[in-house]
This record gives structure tokens, sequence and C-alpha cells, in this order.
């Protein structure tokens, strides 16, 4: 067994507010999730990554963070996390935090500081513009919530950029001072223990100098979000961001074997330059090229060859089906492909990243109206923008709230929670979570699937197959991403294959170079020279 833990391991993505609450105010917690470390100990993962847990005014309910070296009082207490963290570490479970360095709350003392006028020593922490000489913002970014991404400061006389919400003014990574501040972030919790970081947006962090206007978009449609409007050539992707992952790569290697994730939504060519070119950058760069795919057998063959291609010398891959931004897989493909697309994601080469309650198979939750909770729904609503929908509570059982919470959840819970929950999923071996953690087990017992080299299996109609090998072992994996039968022929070296694990019950025996796959079944099967 080689390699680093991010490379072996599976990471499991928690949203704090909704994993599990202690205390009764409906919201998840720190104590909350240490009480559900066995359960993801049973489900087989190796890490947790929790969304931010510093105090905040929840504007964007955590992603403005009012003080980076805290916890906020509705999570718990630093104390909490230590206990937390040493939880985890008993039982070989590593925890990331989410690193949130491109803005931070209005209500941080160094933006109450920055905007306290133009003569204050961090005003240039943020970034401040004059008007255009019509007094209109400085030029046309928009913001990724729609609207402006200039907010107008009547005091000062300037406008300041925000990316995202108003309440979260972008921080100004040109100053040297901004970047060894959020160096020291990252020491404070790499010195606690933590084993990683996921970095919020972390191709936003540096914009072109003289902040020129963003060329119009002309495939915009209103139904994108206002956003789309420009494309964001100059506010994101800028070539000096590579030097600042770089400088956080080398305080996480200072650290022993930690792992930085970047979040970044680009295109193949660009995101991999995330990995670092001259010097090492993020550990992985996230993948997120499975939510938006067209979900068909050829096209996913071409996006995996395409994909591995395109990584650097000595890149390790990493692929993702969802997370709190972005519509379950369940609801986007149905329960029954959502089981293969589980295959997928877990015996695909590199580290997976697996979203809270995709193990149950958690499908979209309808929220109420008088119920929304997200700025993203508020602030353009009607367009299904809205991330309430995948931010629900987790079903535990069939107690109130699912034993989510005494109290009242701070959002609906699915309405099919009395089926759908952990303990009710764990007797069923049909169930979603059962599969996922008899991959979970499979991916733990073959070195193949955890390490192994990848390679695209000739395949016709819907079927999407796959080898992977590592010594002597070498595996198949057959998916149907249709739902009429399909025949799989068996490359010649694969003949005689066992079905290690179906998606569905009772596989049977395969013929000596033909799989038979019904409808929506993907298949694991070792060839006679594995063990
Ligand atoms: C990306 C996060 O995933 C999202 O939830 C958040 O709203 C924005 N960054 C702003 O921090």
């Amino acid at each position: 067994m080689s390699g680093a833990w991010w490379k072996r391991g599976v990471l499991y993505q928690i949203y704090p507010r909704s994993f599990q609450d202690s205390d009764g105010d409906g919201v998840g917690d720190l104590k909350g999730i240490e009480r559900r470390l066995d359960a993801l100990v049973d489900l087989g993962v190796d890490a947790l990554w929790i969304s931010p847990i510093y105090p905040s005014p929840m504007a964007d309910f955590g992603y403005d963070v009012a003080n980076y070296c805290a916890v906020d009082p509705r999570f718990g207490t630093l104390a909490d996390f230590d206990a937390l963290l040493a939880a985890a570490h008993a039982r070989n479970l590593k925890v990331l935090l989410d690193f949130v360095p491109n803005h931070s709350s209005s209500q941080h003392p160094w933006f109450l500081e920055s905007r306290a006028s133009r003569e204050s020593a961090r005003r240039d922490w943020y970034i401040w513009r004059d008007p255009a000489p019509n007094g209109r913002p400085p030029n046309n970014w928009i913001s990724d919530f729609g609207g402006s991404a200039w907010e107008w400061d009547e005091a000062s006389g300037q406008y300041y950029l925000h990316a995202f919400l108003k309440e979260q003014p972008d921080l100004n990574w040109r100053n040297p001072a901004v970047r060894s501040a959020m160096y020291d972030v990252l020491r404070f919790w790499f010195a606690r223990g933590v084993d990683g970081f996921r970095i919020d947006v972390l191709w936003h962090l540096i914009k072109a100098a003289d902040l020129p206007d963003n060329p119009v978009n002309p495939r915009y449609r209103p139904e994108m979000g206002e956003a789309h409007r420009v494309l964001q050539a100059y506010s994101t992707d800028q070539p000096e961001v590579h030097g600042i992952a770089g400088e956080m790569r080398r305080i996480a290697d200072s650290f022993g074997e930690r792992v930085l994730i970047g979040e970044i939504y680009l295109p193949l060519g660009r995101l991999m330059h995330y990995y670092g070119r001259e010097t090492a950058g993020v550990h992985l760069p996230f993948n997120f090229q499975l939510i938006d795919a067209p979900w068909s057998a050829r096209g996913l063959a071409r996006l995996i060859a395409e994909y591995e291609a395109a990584l650097p010398e000595g890149a390790w891959p990493n692929w993702v089906l969802g997370n709190h931004d972005r519509p379950r897989v369940a609801a986007r493909l149905g329960q029954a492909q959502a089981r293969v697309a589980a295959m997928l994601l877990l015996t695909l080469r590199g580290t997976p990243t697996l979203y809270y309650g995709d193990e149950l198979g958690l499908g979209h939750v309808d929220i109420p109206p008088d119920r929304v909770q997200d700025p993203r729904e508020l602030r353009e609503p009607g367009l299904g923008l809205g991330r309430d929908p995948v931010r629900t509570p987790m079903p535990w059982d069939t107690t109130a709230n699912a034993g989510f919470t005494s109290g009242e959840p701070w959002l609906p819970l699915n309405a099919d929670w009395a089926e759908r929950n952990v303990e009710t999923m764990a007797r069923d071996a049909g169930s979603p979570l059962v599969l996922h953690r008899r991959l979970l087990e499979l991916r733990r017992a073959h070195s193949a699937l955890a390490t192994g080299a990848i390679a695209i299996v000739e395949s016709d109609g819907d079927v999407l197959a796959y080898a992977r090998g590592t010594g002597d072992e070498r595996l198949v994996v057959a998916l149907n991403l249709g739902d009429t039968p399909q025949t799989f022929t068996l490359p010649h070296w694969a003949r005689a294959a066992r079905p290690l694990l179906s998606t569905l019950a009772d596989p049977p025996p395969p013929a000596a170079d033909r799989v038979a796959l019904r409808p929506n079944e993907g298949m694991v099967l070792a060839t006679p020279t594995a063990a």
C-alpha cells in the first residue's frame, strides 16, 4: 500500500449546518459531527471536508468570514473543534477545513478598518476605486450572485469590489500584508492538526491590475443568471494566482503530509495549470466535469480520456459528482442511474469526493417560498439557481426530524425521510447506502481501484467500460448508462472475468466473453489473474 493518504483516500463533504444538531437550535454543529463519526467509519470514507465553521454573519452561510481563526458559536467552540479533530484522528479520519481567501465578511475587523477612511492603514487590504466619470461603478464586472460587483461607500466616496455578495468584499491579494495575514491563518489551523483545506474560489484571488471591463458574453441567456452577461476574462484566473497557490503549497508541505484542494471552475487546459508548472500548485484542483457533462457513454469515455491525457506529469486526478452549490446527482440522473454514477465516481482513477446525503440518494427537496434561505435564490429568484435544495438536513433515523435536531430544522427535510435515512437504509441490502459501503470496501480491498492505472476499454451502445490495474491485478468496470439491456464484449485479456460487485442484486454469471448488463446496471469484474 503506497501513496499519500489523499491519493488512496475518499473524501466526504459535510455541510455543517445540516449534518447533526446537538443543541436543538435546528442548525448542525461540531459536537453533532463528532457524534456521527462512527457512521462515517461505517460508510468507509477516509477524510471529511467541513464547509466553513468560522464566526460569520451568515450572509452566505459561512462563506462570509468575520474571523478566520475562531469558531462560530452556532457551531461550537475552538475546544469543540479540537475535540472533533482528536476524535476523528482516533478513528483514522482526516479533517479538512474550508479556507475562504478571496473575500471576508463586511463585518471582519479588517474591512471595518479599511472602510473607515481612505487613509486607513488597511484601506488597501480590499479593492477600492473611484467612480467612473459618470459616477457609475469603475467597470462592468458583475457579481456571481447578480448585480454590479461594485458597492458604493457614501462615507469614503469610493466603490469596493465584491465578486459575491456586497457583504463579502474581495481582499486585495496584490497586497503582501494580506498574503502574509492569510498565510498565518493556514499556519494557525495546520498547527492545530488540520489535515488540509479546500480553498474557496481559488481562481478568483487575483484580478487584472488595471481592472479592465470584462468582454460581453455572446452566448448569454437570462436563465444562466446575470453573472454570465460577461466573460470573467479579467476578474479571474490571472497568471499571478499561480504564485499564490505555490506559496500556499509550500506552507502546507512544511507541515508534512497535508493536502490543498482548489475550488476552480475552468476549462480543462486552464484547470491543469493549478497543479503548478515551475513550482507545485495545489495538490488537487477540483475536477467538476462529471457535474455538467451530458450523461452518455461515448461522451464520458472521451471526457475521462481527455482529463487523464491533460494531467501534468506526476499530477493526481480527482472526481466529484456533487457539492453544496450544485444540484444533487440523484435529482439530475434519477435514482437508478445515480447508483451507476456512484460506481463511476468510486472506481475512476483519482481521489473521489462524496457529498453528504448522496450515499442515501437524496434527491431534489422542494423548498417552500417562505423557507428560502439561500441569498443566491433571493437575489435572482425562480431561475433554479438556489442552493437550499442540496443543503437540507441529513436524515439519520425515523425519530422526530429524522434524528437531525430536537428543534425546528433550518431547512425542511427530504419528504421521503421516513424511508430515506441512514438507519433504515443500513438494513436494506438494496439501498444506495449499502451500495456505497460495498463500493468503498471494494476500493479499499483492491489497490487496482485505489491507485491503479486506468484505460478506457472499447464498448458499444450505452456501455462505458474501463480497466483498472496494478501489479498483476486487473479489473474491468462496465457501466450501462442507459435504461435498456446492453451487451458488453469483454476484451480478450478479460475473458471469463467474474463479477465482484453489481449495482443491482444477483448479477447473472457472465458468459465467457460477454457481459449482459441490465438497464442501469454497473459491474466491477475481476479478471482471472486478479486476487
Ligand atoms: C464558492 C462556495 O462553494 C459557495 O457556496 C459560495 O457562495 C461562494 N464560493 C462564495 O464564497
